[in-house]
C-alpha cells in the first residue's frame, strides 16, 4: 500500500466550505447576523430588569414611581416581553438556517465526492482502502456538516455575547467591568495550549475509526473466507480490538480537556466572586447603582459560559480540521488518467485494430516492471488470444487497452488513433470486458446484463444469455431474467457468474472485445458453445481472449504465449506447434490430461 503524502490544497478549509454553500452563503450570513441579533437582544431581560428595579424596587422614588408612574412599569415590562418573544422567534429561523445551509452542503459535497470517486482511475482504488473511503462520506463528511450547523453558530454566539456584554459592561460601569474582564485573556491562553494537545488526538481518532470500518468492511464483504477457515472468533477478537482502540482514543481525547477544564472552571467561576466582592464595594461607595449591579449579576453568565464553551468549540473545531482534511483529499483529487484537452470524439465504432507499440509497464506502486517491450498488432475482426502462467502479466496487459493504466513506455493504439487521443467515454463504450473477478450487482439476472445498455429489451438479453450459454441455466430459474442476484453476485455458480458477465460484455456490442479468463469456470462443452457462439456474432468484434485451454486458443487468428511480461511465442496454432516451444508443450500436456 502506498503512503500517501501530505497533500497541499488550493484553498483553505473555510474558504472550502464558504465555497460549498455557495447559493446559500446570503442566506447563511443572515443565519449568522441573526446569531448576533439574539445575543444582542439577551441584554434586553438584565437592562429592563435593571431600570424596574432603579425606578420602582430600590431607588429613592422608588414607592412614588410605583404610585404615579405605574404606566412605565407596564411599558417597560411589555417591552421585555416583547423582546423575550422575539429572541424566539430569532433563534427559531435562525435554527432553520442553520440546518438548512449545513443539509446542502452535505448533500453537496457528498454528491461532489462521488463523483469524483467515480471517477478515479484504478490506481486511486490501490491506493484507498473501501472503509476508509466510506468513513470520509459518512463520518468525515458529518463533522463538515457539524461545523456549518453548530460550530460556526458557537463561535460567533460565544463572541458576539462575549463582545455585545462587554461594551454593555463598559458602558455601565467601565471599572466594574474592567474588574470582571481583566482575567478572560488567562482563558484565551489555556484554550491555545489546548489546541495544541488535542489537534494530533483528533487525527489519530480519524484513523481509529478509518481503521475500524476497514476492518468491518472487508469482514463482511469476505465473510465466505471468514467461514471457510472458521476464523470467526480471531475477527471478531480483531474487531473488538480495533473497537477498542477507537473508544480508547475517544477516551483520551475527552481527557485532553479534562486537564484544562479545572482551569477554565476556576477562571469562570470566579466571576460571580468578583461581582460579589468589587460590586458590593463599588455599591458601598456609591458607585454602582442597584439596578446596574442587578444588570451586572443578570449579564455575569454572559462572560463566564462563552469561556466555559471555549473547549468545546475548539475541540469540535479540531475534529472538523482532522475530518475536513480527509474530504478535501478525495475532493481535490484528479485521475492521473482522464481525458486529455484536445481529446477529439470518436462517437462511431471501431474498426477494431489493436496495436501494442513496444509497451513497456510498472505499476506506480510497484518495484519491476511487469510488461516489457510488449509489440503486436491484430487487425479488426481477429480473434487474439493470450496465453501464459499464472503472473506473467496478461491482465496487466490487457488493461492498458481502455486506458486503465498508462504504458511506462510506448503506446497502445486502436485504428492507429493512440488510445490516450480517445475520449475515455468513447474508448470505453466501444469495449465489452469480462474481468477476472466477475462482479456482478445485486439487481436481476437482466438488470446485469444490461448494465451497459440499459435500452436494450428482454428479447435481446435473452439473445446475449445464448451467445453466452447462459439461456439454459437461467430459464430454469424460477423467476427466469427476474432472479435478483445477491450481493456480488452470490446464489450463483462460478461458472454462471461468468456467463452473466459474459454476455455483460457482450450486450453493449462493442467492436473490441476483452476476456479474462472468462470461461474458466465452466466445463469444456460449454466452452465449445460459447467459442462457437462468438465466432458467429451479429456485430463485428475483435476479440481479445485470455485463456488457458488449448480448446479456446487453437481457433484463434493469433495467439500470443507470454513469460515474465515478455512476448515469447507469437503465431497461430500451426505456426506455434511447429516452433516446438512453450505452447508446444502446453499442447501435449492438455492433450495427454485429456486422454487419462
Ligand atoms: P493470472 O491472472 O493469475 O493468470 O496472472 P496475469 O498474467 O493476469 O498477471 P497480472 O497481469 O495480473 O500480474 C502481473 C504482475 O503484476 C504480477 O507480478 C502481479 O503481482 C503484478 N500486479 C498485478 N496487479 C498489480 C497491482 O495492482 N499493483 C502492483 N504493484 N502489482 C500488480
Ligand atoms: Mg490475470
Amino acid at each position: 500500500m502506498k503512503v500517501k503524502k501530505e497533500t497541499l490544497f488550493p484553498k483553505t478549509k473555510i474558504q472550502w466550505l464558504w465555497e460549498n454553500m455557495k447559493g446559500r452563503r446570503v442566506l447563511y450570513v443572515i443565519g449568522m447576523l441573526g446569531t448576533v441579533v439574539y445575543n444582542i437582544l439577551q441584554l434586553t431581560v438584565p437592562y429592563y430588569s435593571g431600570r424596574i428595579v432603579d425606578l420602582f424596587l430600590s431607588g429613592a422614588d422608588a414607592w412614588k414611581n410605583m404610585r404615579t408612574n405605574s404606566g412605565l412599569f407596564y411599558h417597560l415590562l411589555i417591552l421585555m416581553i416583547v423582546f423575550t418573544v422575539l429572541r424566539g422567534v430569532i433563534v427559531y429561523g435562525d435554527c432553520m438556517i442553520y440546518e438548512h445551509v449545513s443539509q446542502t452542503v452535505l448533500y453537496r459535497v457528498r454528491n461532489f465526492l462521488y463523483d469524483k470517486i467515480q471517477r478515479q482511475d484504478m490506481t486511486f482504488y490501490s491506493t484507498y482502502r473501501t472503509g476508509d473511503l466510506m468513513t470520509r462520506v459518512t463520518g468525515d463528511l458529518d463533522a463538515v456538516r457539524h461545523m456549518v450547523a453548530w460550530v460556526i453558530r458557537m463561535v460567533i454566539e460565544s463572541f458576539s455575547l462575549f463582545g455585545v456584554v462587554a461594551i454593555y459592561f463598559f458602558y455601565m460601569n467601565w471599572k466594574m467591568a474592567l474588574s470582571l474582564l481583566i482575567i478572560s485573556p488567562f482563558v484565551f491562553f489555556i484554550i491555545y495550549l489546548f489546541k495544541n494537545k488535542v489537534a494530533p488526538m483528533h487525527a489519530k481518532l480519524r484513523e481509529k475509526l478509518a481503521q475500524m470500518n476497514t476492518y468491518a468492511q472487508e469482514n463482511i464483504s469476505g465473510n465466505r473466507v471468514v467461514k471457510a477457515f472458521a476464523r470467526e472468533a480471531y475477527e471478531i477478537e480483531k474487531f473488538d480490538r480495533a473497537n477498542k482502540d477507537y473508544a480508547e482514543t475517544n477516551k483520551e481525547t475527552s481527557m485532553v480537556w479534562l486537564k484544562f477544564f479545572p482551569y477554565v472552571e476556576s477562571i469562570a467561576n470566579l466571576m460571580p466572586v468578583v461581582m460579589l466582592a468589587v460590586g458590593g464595594v463599588f455599591l458601598i461607595r456609591g458607585e454602582l447603582t442597584m439596578g446596574d449591579y442587578v444588570a451586572f449579576s443578570g449579564l455575569i453568565w454572559a462572560i463566564a459560559n462563552p469561556m466555559r464553551q471555549m473547549g468545546n468549540i475548539m475541540n469540535e473545531f479540531q475534529r472538523f480540521s482532522a475530518a475536513s482534511k480527509k474530504v478535501m483529499e478525495i475532493y481535490y483529487s484528479e485521475p492521473q488518467i482522464k481525458d486529455a484537452l484536445d481529446a477529439a470524439a470518436h462517437p462511431n465504432r471501431f474498426d477494431g485494430k489493436i496495436e501494442f507499440r513496444e509497451v513497456s509497464f510498472q505499476y506506480e506502486d510497484g518495484d519491476l516492471p511487469v510488461l516489457h517491450d510488449i509489440s503486436f498488432t491484430v487487425k479488426p475482426g481477429e480473434t487474439i488470444a493470450i496465453m501464459g502462467e499464472t503472473g506473467c502479466g496478461k491482465t496487466s496487459l490487457i488493461n492498458l487497452i481502455p486506458r486503465f493504466y498508462e504504458p511506462t513506455k510506448g503506446e497502445v493504439r486502436i485504428d492507429d488513433i493512440p488510445v490516450q487521443n480517445f475520449r475515455l467515454s468513447d474508448l470505453r463504450k466501444q469495449i465489452g470486458l469480462a474481468t477476472q473477478d466477475v462482479l456482478l450487482y445485486s439487481d436481476t439476472i437482466e438488470g446485469n446484463i444490461a448494465y451497459g445498455d440499459s435500452s436494450i429489451d428482454l428479447e435481446e438479453v435473452e439473445k446475449f444469455a445464448k451467445y453466452s450459454a447462459a439461456s439454459d441455466f437461467i430459464s430454469k430459474m424460477p423467476e427466469g431474467y427476474d432472479t435478483v442476484v445477491g450481493e456480488r453476485g452470490a446464489g450463483l455458480s462460478g461458472g454462471q457468474k461468468q456467463r452473466i458477465s459474459l454476455a455483460r460484455a457482450l450486450a453493449v456490442r462493442p467492436s473490441i472485445l476483452i476476456l479474462d479468463d472468462t470461461t474458466s469456470a465452466v466445463d469444456m462443452e460449454t466452452e465449445k458453445q460459447i467459442q462457437e457462439a462468438l465466432r458467429h456474432l451479429d456485430f463485428s468484434c475483435t476479440k481479445v481472449i485470455i485463456a488457458q485451454r488449448i480448446s479456446t486458443t487453437m481457433m484463434a487468428d493469433k495467439i500470443l504465449v507470454m513469460q515474465h511480461g515478455r512476448i515469447t511465442e507469437m503465431g497461430n496454432h500451426e505456426e506455434l506447434m511447429a516452433k516446438k516451444g512453450y505452447y508446444y508443450e502446453l499442447v501435449q500436456l492438455q492433450t495427454g490430461e485429456d486422454l487419462v
